[in-house]
């Protein structure tokens, strides 16, 4: 092989013969990074439009939240929950402050985020609300992506993510999204949870009709139901607010939160709430031998640093609007509708034009790593640091290839 023959092609062939073939990437090879761009093994540049599904809010290797890594590699990397370390009780902290609640669960994953929420809300439904035992039943709404694990896929309306990995767990009523009526009717007295994505992400960035969370807010406190937003794509600034709720003045009874958390560099994610919900847990009951550990709590920690700035909820106002302002200027060019709020968005191709897998391997010869979801949505979250000159250039980008 000379020096100029392209490595891409033979990298791929490599990852493909050597792993499960769960996702479908575009066939770009990353090797380096940094802000909102990216870089691959033949030396092509690429803005990052997709951002780690907003695991990277604050782009590529921010220097603050490298170098809260670096010091933390340097001292201490793990102790597990049998021993509490320096780095825990200011993560739980600032985390419990900037959601306005009590307490904090720290755990790895979003999926296992989700698990913990749908945990406690079951063991609150016990011991608090007084459900029947192993009756407690959560709300939750189609089109829904809460993760992958055996019991979240069960309440999954996606064939892909559903089919052939039953048995499912009980235990969960899915209504429409957007129906508060349909929610209504689908509270019970047994029910613990409603359990929602204040803005759907996978399902191609769908925002509720208005009012809809406040409804569902004042429907769980009626029903003494407890309000579980999972924030885990949504949340930490991507919207323009700390959270996607707040958009509609509401304030849910549980977070769940992953991805931007652990700053694009550990995966870190958490339960946020009060004591009378969190409080319910007791040794043994829960746990996890990575959640909460020191390098993990200084990354995260410096990443709620960043939040209590204000700055990035604020470029993701400003710059969304700009974001959206020019999409909507293609819309009947070759785009059907958009959605979104900050940004983020979900740009539907006609698919009349080209699906949206093609969309995105036409924006990736441009320059542009997006991703496409449900065949013919392009998702844009690009880290909160892109520019409004960048900004621009992607929408040249996208016009150009409709
Ligand atoms: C809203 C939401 N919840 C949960 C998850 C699962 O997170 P993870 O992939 O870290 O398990 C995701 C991932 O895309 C998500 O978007």
């Amino acid at each position: 092989m000379t020096e100029n023959t392209p490595r891409t092609p033979q990298a791929i062939a490599d990852a493909e013969r050597w792993t499960a073939h769960n996702y479908h990437p575009l066939p770009v090879v990353v090797a380096e990074a940094e802000g909102a761009w990216v870089t691959d093994i033949d030396g092509r540049r690429y803005l990052d439009c997709l951002a780690g599904y907003s695991s990277l809010n604050f782009g590529h290797r921010h220097p603050a939240l490298v170098g809260a890594a670096h010091a933390q590699l340097d001292r201490l990397t793990l102790t597990s929950r049998a021993f509490v370390h320096d780095q825990f009780a200011e993560f739980c902290q600032r985390l419990a402050a900037l959601c306005g609640k009590d307490l904090v669960l720290p755990m790895n994953t979003g999926a296992e985020a989700v698990e913990t929420g749908i945990k406690v809300a079951r063991k609150w439904g016990y011991q608090v609300k007084g459900v029947a035992r192993d009756r407690a039943h959560i709300v939750v709404a189609a089109d829904n992506f809460h993760g992958r694990t055996t019991t979240i896929i069960s309440f999954s309306t996606d064939e892909d993510a559903r089919a052939d990995f039953g048995p499912y767990t009980p235990g969960f009523t899915v209504v429409p999204y957007g129906d508060l009526d349909a929610l209504r009717g689908a509270v019970t007295d047994d029910t613990v949870a409603v359990l929602l994505e204040p803005i759907q992400g996978e399902a191609g960035v769908l925002v509720p009709p208005a009012g809809y969370l406040p409804g569902v807010r004042a429907l769980c406190t009626e029903r003494n139901v407890l309000f579980v937003a999972d924030e885990i794509q949504s949340g930490l600034g991507r919207t323009g607010r700390t959270f996607a709720v707040e958009h509609e003045g509401v304030v849910p009874d549980m977070y769940l939160l992953g991805k931007a958390l652990g700053g694009g560099i550990v995966p870190v994610s958490a339960v946020a709430a009060d004591a009378a919900v969190l409080g319910v847990l007791r040794p043994g009951q829960h746990g996890s031998t990575f959640g909460g550990n020191p390098l993990a709590c200084a990354v995260a920690t410096e990443v709620i640093k960043l939040l209590e700035t204000g700055e990035f909820q604020a470029r993701a106002t400003e710059l969304g609007e700009r974001l959206h302002n020019g999409l909507a200027k293609l819309i009947g060019d070759g785009v059907t509708e958009i959605r979104g709020r900050g940004l983020w968005a979900g740009v539907d191709i006609d698919p009349a034009r080209m699906t949206g897998r093609e969309a995105s391997e036409r924006l990736m010869a441009r320059g542009i790593l997006a991703k496409d979801t449900h065949g013919s949505t392009i998702r844009l979250a690009p880290p909160l640091v892109i520019t409004a000159d960048e900004i621009d250039w992607t929408l040249d980008q996208f016009a150009a290839i409709l």
